[in-house]
């Protein structure tokens, strides 16, 4: 799969320092440090409410933490100025589409806002990613109207519209087949290998974490571990990381072993 000619920006590196959330009197997590470096793809798994996507919020900068730091090349997001200089493309867990408008408009909505380009030029690049997914017949579909592996790469082309550093994707294969999930798996190594984006990808999927992954971590307990790369992954010992991967996420898979 080509996605040239997509332009290629500098990446960013992403650092994370002592970042604590609570709600309420709920700690959520605490003193989470990570350094993503620039280009890297950096897969987050962890149990379902462990606080990944809470993480990626702070990452954008619309959760504030209680207390830490997260630095996109080495600016804080917490400051406005940060976000309109580093351009960070977000692929939402449930899409984040507008039922109300067509593909296209979804994917011009942000550029057209501010005034980014002019229509010409807007519809030439929306187009032009809409066909490098293989979505293109779909411009001007309703997001109702799209299956679930269509709207996972709508919410993909509506990040590449902005021509993003880095891109935040929370679970951009949860609920697809795994065909649909492994061509999710090969656009963002695709994107990566060929605009150079920094990557974080929130996920269950051992399969693509594995597949497309430089380094994976756990949230859990409210703790973010870098378990390493993936052939380290599969020699660690600890018996909790084990029973996350192996009998609920992963037990049919021969390949992984976590003992
Ligand atoms: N705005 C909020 N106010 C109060 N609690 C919240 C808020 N946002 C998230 N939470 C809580 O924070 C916890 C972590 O939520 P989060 O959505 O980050 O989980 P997750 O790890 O992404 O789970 P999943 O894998 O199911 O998507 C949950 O208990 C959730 O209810
Ligand atoms: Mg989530």
């Amino acid at each position: 799969m080509s996605l040239i000619p997509l332009k290629k920006r500098a990446a960013v590196s992403v650092e994370v320092k002592g970042l604590s959330k609570h709600y309420e009197a709920r700690p959520i997590f605490q003193n989470l440090t990570l350094r993503v470096e620039p280009g890297e793809i950096f897969v987050l798994m962890g149990p379902s409410g462990a606080g990944k996507s809470v993480f990626l919020k702070t990452l954008m900068g619309l959760e504030a933490p209680d207390s830490g730091v997260a630095l996109v090349d080495g600016r804080d997001v917490a400051d406005p100025e940060t976000r309109m200089h580093h351009v960070m493309g977000v692929v939402f867990q449930a899409g984040a589409l507008f039922n109300s408008m067509s593909v296209f408009d979804n994917l011009a909505l942000y550029p057209r806002e501010h005034n980014l380009y002019t229509e010409t030029v807007l519809e030439q690049k929306v187009r032009r990613i809409l066909k490098l997914l293989a979505i293109e017949h779909a411009a001007d579909y309703d997001p109702s109207a799209l299956s679930g592996g269509m709207k996972k790469r709508v919410a993909i082309a509506r990040a590449l519209v902005m021509e993003p550093q880095l891109l935040l994707y929370d679970e951009p294969t949860s609920e697809l087949d795994p065909e649909t999930g492994a061509m999710i798996a090969e656009i963002i190594a695709t994107l990566r290998e060929e605009i150079g984006v920094t990557s974080i990808v929130v996920s269950h999927d051992i399969h693509m974490a594995l597949a497309v992954a430089d380094r994976i971590g756990i949230l859990m307990d409210g703790v973010l571990r870098t378990l390493g790369t993936p052939a380290e992954l599969r020699q660690c010992t600890d018996p909790r990381i084990q029973s996350f991967l192996n009998p609920k996420i992963n037990p049919k898979n021969p390949r992984f072993r976590c003992e």
